[in-house]
C-alpha cells in the first residue's frame, strides 16, 4: 500500500518584489533576469513568519482534501528551515493546527518535496498512517547574500502542501544524492568562539553554470527512469511538474527530450525558485484551476543543493 494525493494547498507572503525593485538593490535589470531565468517577480516574507504561510497552506490543503487536522497521522515538512532550529517547523505547525500526530522536518533542499514523498511512502508501506501531510515551506530570502546579483534574483518564499491518503496512485519514486558536489557553499551559523574562523562561511554561493548543466541532466535522467520504470512513454504522460529553478533549464531539458511545451506547466515568472515548495505550489495552481483530471499521469522531478535529485510518477486520482 502506498498513497494517492487527496488535496493540495498553498500560501504566499503578501509582499512581492519585481525585477525592477531588485535593480534598486544590485546592478541588474528586468531584461537580464527575464531572458536568463524567466523570473519577473518573487514573493518575499517581510511581516509574516514561515510558520504563518505554512499553517495557511496546510489548512488550504486539508480543506481541499475534505479532512481535518484530527485526521492527520503524520506531518512531514520539506524545508531548509522554519522559524527556529528547534522546534521543527513540522512541530510548530502541528501545534497551530491542533493536530496530535508525529511531525518531522526533512532537508532535501530543492528536492525536498520528493524526499518527503519518499518518507511518506515508507510510512504508508509500514501501515503507520492513513493520512500524511507533506508541507513544504521555504524562506530563501533569509539565507541569500543580497549583495550577490547572480543569486539574489533567483529565489522566492512560499509554502505549499499535499495531503496524502492510502492508495495505489504512486507508480515510481526515486531520490538520489551526490554528496560531494556542492551546489551552494555550506551555510554555517556558528558563534562558537572555539571554531576556527575560516570554517565560518557566509551566505549562499552557487556555481551557476555547473548547476545549470547538472539540472538539465538530472531532469533528462529522471524522466527517462520514470518512463522505463512505469512503462508509460513520456509522450503519454500528461504533465511534467518540474522544479521551477530557471525557465531556460526547463526549456533546454524539454527540447532535448523532444516533448511539447504544453506538457510542462510553469509559474516561475511569478514566484522565482521557491525550493522544495516549487512543485507542490505549481501542482496546487493546476489543481485549483481545474486543469487536472482524474486518471491523468503526472511526473514530478526536482534537483537541488547537496546535490540531490528526485523523481516520482503518480496518477491523479482526485
Ligand atoms: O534549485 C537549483 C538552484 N540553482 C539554479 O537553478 C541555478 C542554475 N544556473 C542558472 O540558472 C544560470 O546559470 C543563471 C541564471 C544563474 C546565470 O545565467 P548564466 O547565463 O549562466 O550567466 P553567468 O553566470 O554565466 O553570467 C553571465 C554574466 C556575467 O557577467 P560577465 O562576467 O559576462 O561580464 C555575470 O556577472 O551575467 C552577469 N550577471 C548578471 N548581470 C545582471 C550575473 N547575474 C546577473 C544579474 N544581472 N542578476
Amino acid at each position: 500500500m502506498s498513497f494517492q494525493i487527496l488535496g493540495t494547498g498553498s500560501a504566499l507572503p503578501a509582499c512581492k518584489k519585481t525585477n525592477e525593485d531588485l535593480s534598486q538593490l544590485v546592478d541588474t535589470s528586468d531584461e537580464w533576469i527575464v531572458t536568463r531565468t524567466g523570473i519577473r517577480e518573487r514573493p518575499i516574507l517581510t511581516t509574516e513568519m514561515v510558520t504563518d504561510i505554512a499553517v495557511e497552506a496546510a489548512r488550504n490543503a486539508l480543506e481541499n482534501s475534505g479532512l481535518t487536522p484530527a485526521d492527520l497521522d503524520y506531518i512531514v515538512c520539506p524545508t531548509l528551515g522554519g522559524d527556529y532550529l528547534t522546534p521543527s517547523l513540522a512541530c510548530v505547525v502541528q501545534k497551530e493546527l491542533g493536530a496530535s500526530c508525529p511531525a518531522v522536518d526533512v532537508n532535501g533542499a530543492c528536492s525536498g518535496f520528493l524526499y518527503a514523498l519518499d518518507v511518506a511512502d515508507g510510512i504508508f508501506a509500514r501501515k503507520k498512517a492513513r493520512h500524511v501531510l507533506v508541507l513544504a515551506a521555504e524562506r530563501l530570502s533569509r539565507i541569500l547574500d543580497w549583495s550577490d546579483r547572480s543569486t539574489c534574483v533567483l529565489f522566492g518564499d512560499a509554502s505549499a502542501a499535499v495531503v496524502l491518503g492510502e492508495g495505489d496512485a504512486l507508480r515510481f519514486l526515486e531520490v538520489g544524492a551526490k554528496g560531494n558536489l556542492c551546489l551552494a557553499s555550506p551555510l554555517i551559523i556558528n558563534n562558537c568562539p572555539y571554531t576556527a574562523a575560516d570554517t565560518r562561511k557566509p551566505g549562499l554561493l552557487m556555481k551557476n553554470r555547473e548547476v545549470y548543466t547538472f539540472a538539465v541532466g538530472a531532469i533528462c535522467d529522471g524522466l527517462k527512469k520514470a518512463e522505463e520504470a512505469t512503462g508509460i512513454p513520456m509522450e503519454e504522460t500528461d504533465y511534467f511538474f518540474l522544479h521551477q529553478a530557471n525557465l531556460r533549464i526547463i526549456e533546454t531539458a524539454r527540447k532535448k527530450l523532444g516533448l511539447p511545451e504544453e506538457k510542462f506547466p510553469v509559474n516561475i515568472h511569478k514566484y522565482g525558485n521557491t525550493s522544495s515548495a516549487s512543485i507542490p505550489l505549481l501542482l496546487d495552481e493546476w489543481n485549483r484551476s481545474g486543469r487536472l483530471k482524474k486518471g491523468q499521469k503526472l511526473v514530478f522531478c526536482a534537483f537541488g543543493a547537496g546535490l540531490t535529485t528526485g523523481t516520482a510518477a503518480i496518477e491523479w486520482t482526485k
